[in-house]
């Protein structure tokens, strides 16, 4: 056993030499890759590559392990080359927008071989998540499916373990995938257990509700509510790609379908004047949603691409939720989340801006007015965790398709 173990250290040695000679070579890839823009992701290359280099090693048996450790060699290797191009500024998702497009689930991701959980809840059409299994599995892979209780009294920790069983079940390694099909409530769940299983696998994102196709399926933000706090526990964690099927809001019920189409208003609002035309203009929604989602995508992108972390820009993005949050929480679960942040809109716009913010909300069934009394809202938002200090910075729109940022004490708040 000593001559073994002294084989070892001499093979791994050399594997040493090797990987910073193959990292050296990984490196001027990325270089290339960052000059011309191409993706640090070839999925074709990949496993063409494990297919022909899992062909050199002679034992039937080690074939397959090999073929898992070079897996991981690669996902070192992108790691290093979306480091060495991104820095800090983490690349933001392929999306694909397709009328039917997840029935061709398993070709568009790319995922053919490995594990694949597909995670649901009771709320969503069955069909959904059983065309994306049987596409995905039709490409080869070993697809399970994992469905958690519907709403987000069940984002919770509860059923963050209900699909890490799951995956440990399966017998899941980090070289396999998670693959969301539901709402917003679905896919931050989802995606936080991607995030955390094994420090992390891909993920995979497929939005049904207007809500998560125009802003939570973007922008890496996964999480779970716990102790009564919506989305205290949580990271970030790109999804490799998202698959957005406007066809699948054929049978989301209008409230929520309007739900969605708040966000879709303050992305408007504050960046983007022609969407907001759209949305204010529009004779048929259902034929103009695909245009108002790609016109959401792109600009959120383009604050998350600006702002991954959060840090400065991407607060744009919370117009309305500051009051929207604290009209959420204490109306004993009377708005939904867009419902709630259409009041919050309210309070920050100014002007012709305003009026036409409440034009458009009553267009769409948004409420524009609550009960809920000011000074509960103001003890909300003190212990909220946005609020640092007495102080808090909210967004503000004077001229729609422009915003501000203004730092005000809590007292100051317009309530
Ligand atoms: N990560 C982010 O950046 C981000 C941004 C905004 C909101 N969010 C989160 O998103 C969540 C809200 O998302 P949501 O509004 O999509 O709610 P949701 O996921 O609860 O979906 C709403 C309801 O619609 C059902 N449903 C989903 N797709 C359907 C379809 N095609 N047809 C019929 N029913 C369908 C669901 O089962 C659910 O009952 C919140 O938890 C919020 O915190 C996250």
């Amino acid at each position: 056993m000593t001559e073994e173990r002294r084989i070892i250290d001499i093979i791994d040695t050399e594997m040493a030499r090797l990987f910073e000679q193959r990292m050296t070579a990984v490196k001027v890839i990325a270089m290339a890759k960052k000059a011309s823009g191409a993706p640090v992701e070839d999925l074709k290359r990949e496993k063409e590559m494990i297919a022909a280099r899992s062909e050199s090693i002679a034992d039937p048996a080690l074939r397959r392990y090999y073929g898992d450790f070079l897996r991981d060699v690669i996902s070192v290797s992108k790691d290093y080359q979306t480091d060495l191009i991104y820095g800090e500024k983490m690349p933001c998702s392929d999306i694909i927008i397709e009328n039917g497009c997840i029935s061709r689930a398993g070709e568009l991701l790319g995922l053919d071989g490995g594990r694949v959980l597909v995670v649901t809840d009771t709320g969503v059409p069955t069909q959904y998540a059983e065309t994306v299994a049987a596409s995905i599995e039709g490409k080869g892979a070993d697809v399970k499916v994992c469905t958690v209780t519907q709403g987000e009294a069940n984002k919770s920790i509860q059923s963050y373990a209900q699909i890490l069983d799951a995956l440990v079940e399966g017998g899941f390694t980090r070289t396999d995938a998670v693959v969301a099909v539901g709402g917003g409530v679905v896919g931050d769940m989802a995606g936080f257990a991607a995030a955390t299983f094994m420090r992390g696998i891909r993920f995979f994102n497929i939005p049904t509700t207007l809500l998560s196709q125009v802003d939570s399926s973007i922008g890496g933000k996964t999480a779970i509510d716990f102790s009564g706090v919506k989305n205290i526990v949580g990271s970030f964690h790109f999804p490799s790609k998202v698959l957005i099927d406007p066809q699948t809001l054929s049978t989301l019920p209008q409230r929520q379908l309007h739900n969605g189409l708040a966000e879709a208003i303050k992305m408007g609002a504050t960046g983007d004047a022609e969407l907001f035309e759209i949305i204010e203009k529009s004779t048929d929604l259902n034929n103009d949603l695909p245009q108002i989602i790609r016109h959401c995508l792109n600009y959120k992108k383009s604050v998350v691409d600006a702002d991954p972390r959060e840090s400065g820009l991407r607060r744009v993005l919370n117009f309305g939720h500051t009051v929207g949050h604290a009209i959420e929480a204490c109306s004993g679960g009377k708005y939904l989340h867009g419902e709630a942040v259409s009041l919050g809109m309210l309070y920050f716009a100014r002007g012709d801006a305003r009026n036409r913010i409440a034009r458009v909300l009553e267009k769409y069934d948004l409420p524009v007015s609550h009960n809920i009394p000011a000074e509960k809202l103001s003890e909300f938002i003190s212990h909220d965790k946005k609020a640092s200090g007495d102080t808090i910075t909210v967004v503000e729109v004077n001229e729609i398709g422009s915003f501000a940022f203004e730092t005000i004490s809590i007292k100051e708040l317009p309530l």
